[in-house]
């Protein structure tokens, strides 16, 4: 069955972005020159995901005005005859249906994914988390979406983690089906010292069926006290198996300040406007380091 819909949660406080985050939601951090969700709906929409939900909280207007038209904006544009700009604009207003929610109460990853389930009805569907950007040449969801026509699985997409970095993630039991692709049999959220599974860790981007709804349901609130989406994906690992993409791509945590500033230095150098630029100054900036 190929998958059209995506859920992006985008409904977390970003407390490690504070303040930046206090009233822009992190989720609309710019990576140079375009806010960090758009990458994300690219993503899905060259993955060819028709319909998405972004489950948004108070203060998160700005998200849906992102992907809206901007009249003036466009009219401005058209009179000063900036073209380009205004045919970028326009584009991003057609990325796909994009639909919103609000999570009531920030009560965690799968609280936002439960909330999307009058959206979803009965069909498998991506999720790509709103602080996750990952840039490649192959969409990372579609390397997912992928494998899960494959095998018919849940999936998730996983990448090995350094072993003093484990603890902040997931950590998975995965034995390997073929390249890139792993087998996982279960999974812990957040493990103690010395009780991780492997150093593979679910990053940023799955792919579920509807059934997770029900798991999440009858979940209790995990690490932190927030119900945790791992939780629920465990259950379905342990019980069906579910397939690991090793994906391919770069990933950056827009939830943290190391990986804004990573995005932003990485993506600057390729820019097609200031890339050149940049290069130059940093090459000059680091012989003062
Ligand atoms: P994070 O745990 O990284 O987000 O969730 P957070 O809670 O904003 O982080 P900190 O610790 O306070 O800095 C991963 C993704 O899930 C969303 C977030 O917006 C982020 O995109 N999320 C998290 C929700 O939509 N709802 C929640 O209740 C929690």
């Amino acid at each position: 069955m190929t998958i059209t819909k995506a859920v992006i949660p985008a409904a977390g406080l970003g407390t490690r972005v504070l303040p930046a985050s206090k009233a822009m939601p992190k989720e609309m951090l710019p990576i140079v020159d375009k806010p960090a969700i758009q990458y994300i709906v690219e993503e899905a929409a060259l993955a060819g995901i028709t319909d998405i939900l972004v489950i948004t909280n108070r203060g998160k207007g700005i998200i849906e005005d992102h992907f809206d038209h901007a009249f003036e904006l466009e009219t401005v544009l058209r009179q000063k005859g900036q073209e380009e700009m205004r045919v970028r604009l326009e584009k991003t207003a057609h990325l796909a249906n994009i639909y919103y929610i609000r999570q009531k109460e920030t009560r965690g990853l799968g609280h936002a994914v439960l909330s999307a389930r009058g959206f979803i009805d009965d069909e498998p569907f991506a999720v790509l988390y709103g602080d996750d950007v990952i840039i490649g040449e192959d969409p990372a969801i579609a390397q997912l979406c992928r494998a899960y026509e494959k095998y018919g699985k849940g999936v998730a997409g996983i990448k090995e983690v350094k072993r003093e970095q484990i603890q902040k993630y997931s950590s998975l039991a995965v034995t390997p089906l073929e390249e890139h692709l792993f087998n996982i049999t279960d999974m812990i959220e957040k493990p103690a010292p010395g009780r991780q599974l492997s150093l593979y860790s679910i990053l940023g981007r799955c792919v579920l069926t509807p059934e997770i709804f029900t798991i999440l349901e009858k979940t209790p609130p995990g690490a932190g006290g927030e119900l945790q989406l791992t939780d629920a994906m465990r259950t379905l690992a342990r019980r069906d198996g579910m397939t690991g993409v090793d994906f391919t791509g770069t990933r950056y945590d827009m939830g943290n300040k190391l990986g804004i500033l990573q995005a932003n230095i990485e993506v600057a150098l390729e820019h097609p406007e200031i890339g050149a630029e940049f290069r130059e100054y940093l090459t000059g900036f680091i012989k003062t380091l």
